[in-house]
């Protein structure tokens, strides 16, 4: 939610620094994951697939010294270029990793930023599903009487709240994700857009306002109360998201086959339609949960996120179908489908 295209330049760069080179969280591999920094760095070099960055304990060297003797970058943490933030290597609203990513040549943060104009400019595909605008108004109204739409709002479908994990119910390990960022967390300092990279001595410092973010939200999405929870998505373009929720446990196949076990584990496609009204459907989704058992270990249930649209909350099969195939049918923002 913070700082340039309402947070999606934070999404886009924590994705490219954190998650595409975990070499870049070295200095905070005590604070976040309680592993000594050496530790850190031999444990992910000692298979590296390209042998020029291969860790061997034998040759004597300590990882980081190894290390810094192939390193591409030698400016930066990690293998990607990137720029340390003022607040290096502490974490902030701005840069939950430590770092931004930026090359040589552009911009502060340019790279990061294109990403999200660019992905602002998406819409979906045309979902393979005909509806007529009687079935629409019908699929909307069940969907309204349902109270999907006080989370599901605007026109967007989505109040841009985080809802705690345990109100929601989904899986809730992967909520907790941020939550020892707690411990080295600092004030969302980046510097100014009109800097070169690499950065001068003394360039611009701006403090990113975060006056417009609920403080509550602020903790939930670090998940500083301990649990955190999930943003409520849009549901444009639905039809090509299945399997659904977080986790991507709610999965039914063409062949009444559940869950991933049933479906993509066996490389069999997932079907958008019986997935939805798995979803809203608390027998169809009872049979998802149990075929998913095996994979309960590794976080993914197809659980929670009870909002049932079925015969025991009053609805019928017809109104529950309208309801599914009304959602699978938005590839739109409301205001623009009028
Ligand atoms: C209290 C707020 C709330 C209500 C009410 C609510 N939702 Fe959601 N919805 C969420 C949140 C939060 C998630 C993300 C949960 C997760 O992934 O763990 C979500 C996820 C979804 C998804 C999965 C999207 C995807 O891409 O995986 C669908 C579909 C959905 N909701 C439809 C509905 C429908 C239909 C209703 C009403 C019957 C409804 N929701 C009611 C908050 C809500």
């Amino acid at each position: 939610m913070a700082g340039s295209f309402h947070g999606l330049t934070v999404f886009n760069n924590n994705v490219h620094a954190q998650n595409s080179d975990s070499l870049s969280q070295a200095d905070i591999a005590e604070p976040l994951f309680d592993i000594e920094k050496e530790t850190y760095i031999g444990t992910i070099l000692q298979n590296a697939a390209n042998p020029t960055f291969r860790f061997d304990p034998r040759k004597g060297k300590s990882p980081s010294a190894f290390f810094a003797e192939v390193d591409p970058t030698p400016s930066a943490p990690g293998i990607n270029e990137m720029v340390k933030p003022p607040t290096f290597p502490n974490v902030s609203p701005v840069a939950p990793d430590g770092l931004i990513v930026s090359s040589p040549g552009f911009h502060f943060n340019e790279q990061n930023n294109a990403m999200s104009a660019f992905q602002n400019a998406l819409v979906p595909p045309k979902p393979n599903i005909t509806i007529s605008n009687s079935e629409t108004d019908d699929g909307y109204n069940v969907f309204s009487k349902a109270g999907c739409i006080k989370c599901h709002a605007g026109s967007y479908f989505t109040n841009h709240q985080i809802i705690p994990a345990d109100k929601i119910g989904t899986e809730p390990s992967r909520a907790k994700a941020l939550a020892k960022t707690a411990k080295i967390f600092a004030e969302p300092l980046l510097y100014s857009p009109t800097e070169n990279v690499p950065i001068r001595k003394n360039a611009r410092v701006l403090k990113i306002p975060l006056n417009n973010i609920d403080e509550q939200q602020l903790r939930l999405g670090f998940a500083h109360d301990g649990k955190g929870g999930y943003k409520t998505p849009s549901l444009i373009g639905l039809y090509w998201q299945a399997p659904y929720l977080h986790d991507g446990g709610v999965a039914v196949g063409y062949e009444h086959n559940y869950g991933l076990t049933g479906t993509l584990l066996k490389g069999k496609p997932v079907d958008p339609y019986r997935s939805i009204i798995a979803l809203v459907d608390r027998k169809e989704r009872q049979k998802v949960i149990k075929a998913n058992a095996s994979l309960h270990s590794v976080h993914i249930t197809g659980d929670g996120h009870s909002f049932w649209v079925d015969q025991e909350s009053g609805f019928t099969k017809k109104e529950q179908i309208a309801l599914a195939k009304y959602l699978l049918s938005l590839n739109k923002g409301r205001t623009e489908q009028q």
